[in-house]
């Protein structure tokens, strides 16, 4: 048999340990963004208590990796640059964020090249919310 790329049909979803592996992620990705100097501007966006913050992450992450739309199913549709237009949300942000999800991938036992993939896939939404944001400071200029 030959290996399913991950990005076909739920094989991220799976290599990711399920709904069970990307709590994990998740959990670790917040816990990092709580201890890191260089995430205390995106951990202050965020409300004190993560709970919610965790639980919408986790389920959009399914969905998002080929798994069941768990997010949907709880809080309804979402497009991820528009849900982020409030925020100040910059390239150094971006990078912020991204460092702390590197950070998070590290502590589990993915395949690294899984890890480089997610990374790599993750930069994309990232950085749409970026442009985005830039769009909307330049019309209020
Ligand atoms: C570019 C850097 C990013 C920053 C600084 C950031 C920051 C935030 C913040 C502060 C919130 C609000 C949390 C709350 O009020 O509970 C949020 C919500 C959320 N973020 Fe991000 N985020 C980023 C990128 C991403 C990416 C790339 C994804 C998905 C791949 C994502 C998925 C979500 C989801 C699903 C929510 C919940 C939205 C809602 O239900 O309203 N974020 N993010």
């Amino acid at each position: 048999m030959t290996e399913r790329a991950y990005g076909d049909g739920d094989a991220s979803f799976l290599a990711a340990g399920g709904v069970k592996g990307i709590q994990r992620l998740v959990e670790d990705f917040y816990d990092v963004m709580s201890t890191r100097d260089y995430a205390k501007v995106i951990r202050e966006m965020h409300p004190d208590d993560l709970t919610v913050s965790i639980d919408k992450l986790a389920r959009f992450l399914c969905g998002w990796m080929g798994g069941p739309k768990r997010y949907r199913e709880k809080y309804g549709g979402i497009a991820i640059p528009p849900a982020h237009k409030h925020l100040p949300i910059h390239e150094a942000e971006k990078q912020a964020w991204l460092v702390c999800m590197q950070e998070a991938l590290e502590r589990q036992p993915y395949p690294e090249a899984f890890k480089d993939y997610l990374i790599e896939q993750l930069a994309i939404p990232a950085g749409r919310i970026v442009v985005l944001r830039e769009k909307i400071e330049h019309i209020n200029e």
